[in-house]
C-alpha cells in the first residue's frame, strides 16, 4: 500500500510521519518549496515532541519521502489532503475550503484508474465537503466512474498539539465516513497496524465523520468554558473551582478531562471550528444559541483576564513591570495562534504596564509583539521575574510548575502572583509570603 499526504503542515506532516512509521510507503507532498527542501534535510517547520525522530528515521529507510511534485501520487493507493482549512476573512466565521478546493482539482489530473485511488479527508471540513468533492471530481473526470475507479473517504484527525504522535499511536477512536464497501474494506487495512491496540474504528457516512470532528472540538470547547463560567461563580461566592471539577469528573458521564480552568481556550483548533460549527448552522436556517455562546464566552473570558490583572493591581498598571511566563496557547509547543496572550499582552500595555516576557519554546513568532516596545523578551524565567511588580503565569509549561519559589519572592520588586493555570496551591502560597490569586477562587 502506497499513500500520498498532500500538505505537509502540522496534521500532514504527522500524518505522513506515522504512516511511515507502520510501514507504509509514504510520500509527502507540498507546493512549498522551501518547506520541502527542508524537510529532506529534516528540518521541521514545527516544534512537536517525537516528530523529528520519526522523520529521520523514515527518511533514512526511505519509507516517507518529500516532494513538491504532485505527480507523484500517480502510483498511490490512497491520497490524504492535509491542508489548512482556516476561518474566511469574510467575518461569517466559514472554514475556507479553498485550498481543500484547489488540490481536488490539483489530483483530479493525476488519478490513476488502475489503482482504484481513495481521496481522503484529514483536513477538518464542514459537514457536506465531501459530498462537493465527489461532484467537482465527477466533472473534472467524466472519463472516471466514481465509486469504481475512485473513492472519497472523510477520515478526521483527533491529534492534539504537544502529543501528536501518541495520539496517532494511540488514538481513543479512528472515525471513517465511506460511501461504499471497497473504501471501507481499504481504511481497515490501512489502520490494521492499531489492531493490535485495539483502538476502535468507527465506520459512518461520510457526512457524519465530517461532523463527529466538529461536535467533538466543539464539545471539548464548551466544557472548558463551562468551567471557565463555574470559576467566575466560585470568585464570586466562594467554593474552590479545582474541587468542584473533581467532584464533576467523578461522575463516569462527565469525566475528569478537559475541566482544567484557564485564560480560555485557544490554538489553531477549537476558536476555528466552533466558529465553523456555528457558521454552519447560520448557513442552513438552524439557530445555534449553544455554540455562539461559547465562542462569546471565551472571547469575554480574555477581556476577563484583564481586568482580574487591573483589580489585582489596584487599577494602577502605569509604570508597573509584569512577568508574563507563558504566552503559547498550550504547553509543549510554539504555537501562539489565537492564544489568550494575543489580547492580554497589548490590553496590559494599553493599561501603561511594562511587560518581561518568558516562554521555554516561543522564540521565532516574538515578532507579533514587536510593535510593542512596552514588551521585552527574556531568555531566563528568572530575567523577567527580577524586579516585577507581578508575576503571570499565563501558560503552565512544567519549567514554572517547578519554579523556585523562594528565589521568586527574593527577587519580586512585590510579591504578587496570578496564576491562570492554578499551577500551584493556594496555602503553600500564601505560606510562603505571596499576595497570590489563581483563577477560581475567591479573591
Ligand atoms: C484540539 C483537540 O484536543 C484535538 O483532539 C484535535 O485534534 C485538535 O484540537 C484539532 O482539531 O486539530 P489542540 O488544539 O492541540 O487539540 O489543543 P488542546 O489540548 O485540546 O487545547 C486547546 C485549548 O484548550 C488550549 O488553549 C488549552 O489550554 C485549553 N484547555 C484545554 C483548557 O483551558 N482547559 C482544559 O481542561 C483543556
Amino acid at each position: 500500500m502506497k499513500i500520498a499526504v498532500i500538505g505537509a503542515g502540522y496534521v500532514g506532516l504527522v500524518t505522513a510521519a506515522c504512516f511511515s512509521e507502520f510501514g507504509y510507503k509514504v510520500v509527502c507532498i507540498d507546493s512549498d518549496k522551501n518547506k520541502i527542501k527542508n524537510l529532506k534535510k529534516n528540518i521541521i517547520p514545527i516544534y512537536e515532541p517525537g516528530l523529528f525522530d520519526l522523520v529521520k528515521k523514515n527518511t533514512n529507510s526511505k519509507y516517507l519521502e518529500f516532494t513538491t511534485d504532485l505527480k507523484s501520487i500517480n502510483d498511490t493507493n490512497i491520497i490524504f489532503i492535509a491542508v489548512g482549512t482556516p476561518t474566511t476573512r469574510r467575518g461569517d466565521g466559514e472554514a475556507d475550503l479553498k485550498y481543500v478546493f484547489q488540490v481536488c482539482n490539483d489530483i483530479s489530473f493525476n488519478l490513476n484508474k488502475k489503482n482504484n485511488q481513495l481521496i481522503v479527508t484529514k483536513s477538518t471540513v464542514p459537514i457536506g465537503t465531501g459530498a462537493l468533492i465527489i461532484k467537482k471530481l465527477k466533472n473534472k473526470r467524466k472519463d472516471l466512474v466514481y465509486g469504481e475507479d475512485y473513492h472519497v473517504v472523510s477520515n478526521p484527525e483527533f491529534l492534539r498539539e504537544g502529543s501528536a504522535i501518541e495520539d496517532f499511536l494511540r488514538p481513543d477512536r479512528v472515525v471513517c465516513g465511506v460511501s461504499n464497501e471497497y473504501s471501507k474494506n481499504i481504511m481497515s487495512k490501512l489502520y490494521r497496524p492499531l489492531n493490535l491496540r485495539e483502538a476502535p474504528i468507527l465506520f459512518t457516512d461520510i457526512e457524519s465523520a465530517e461532523l463527529i470532528k466538529y461536535a467533538s472540538n466543539s464539545f471539548l470547547a464548551m466544557k472548558i468554558s463551562f468551567i471557565n463560567e463555574m470559576a467566575d461563580l466560585c470568585e464570586k461566592v466562594g467554593g474552590n473551582v479545582q474541587q468542584v471539577a473533581k467532584g464533576m469528573g467523578l461522575d463516569n458521564r462527565i469525566g475528569p478531562k478537559f475541566l482544567h480552568p484557564g485564560p480560555g481556550f485557544g490554538g489553531s483548533c477549537f476558536p476555528k471550528d466552533t466558529r465553523a460549527l456555528n457558521a454552519s448552522f447560520k448557513k442552513n436556517g438552524i439557530k445555534s444559541t449553544l455554540i455562539k455562546s461559547v465562542i462569546e464566552f471565551n472571547e469575554n473570558r480574555k477581556i476577563n483576564m484583564v481586568n482580574k490583572v487591573k483589580r489585582l493591581l489596584d487599577y494602577r498598571l502605569k509604570g508597573k513591570t509584569i512577568a508574563f511566563l507563558g504566552v503559547t496557547f498550550k504547553p509543549n509547543t510554539d504555537d501562539i495562534r489565537e492564544s489568550s496572550s494575543l489580547v492580554i499582552i497589548p490590553a496590559l500595555v494599553k493599561a501603561g504596564a511594562i511587560l518581561k516576557v518568558h516562554d521555554p519554546a516561543y522564540t521565532k513568532y516574538f515578532n507579533h509583539f514587536k510593535e510593542f516596545k512596552e514588551v521585552k523578551w527574556n531568555r531566563s524565567v528568572f530575567n523577567a521575574i527580577k524586579d516585577s511588580d507581578l508575576v503571570i503565569i499565563h501558560t503552565e509549561w512544567n519549567e514554572y510548575r517547578a519554579l523556585d519559589l523562594k528565589k521568586t519572592k527574593k527577587i519580586l520588586k512585590h510579591p504578587n502572583i496570578l496564576d491562570l493555570r492554578n499551577i500551584f496551591n493556594k496555602s503553600e502560597m500564601i505560606k510562603l509570603g505571596f499576595n497570590y490569586k489563581s483563577i477560581g477562587n475567591k479573591e
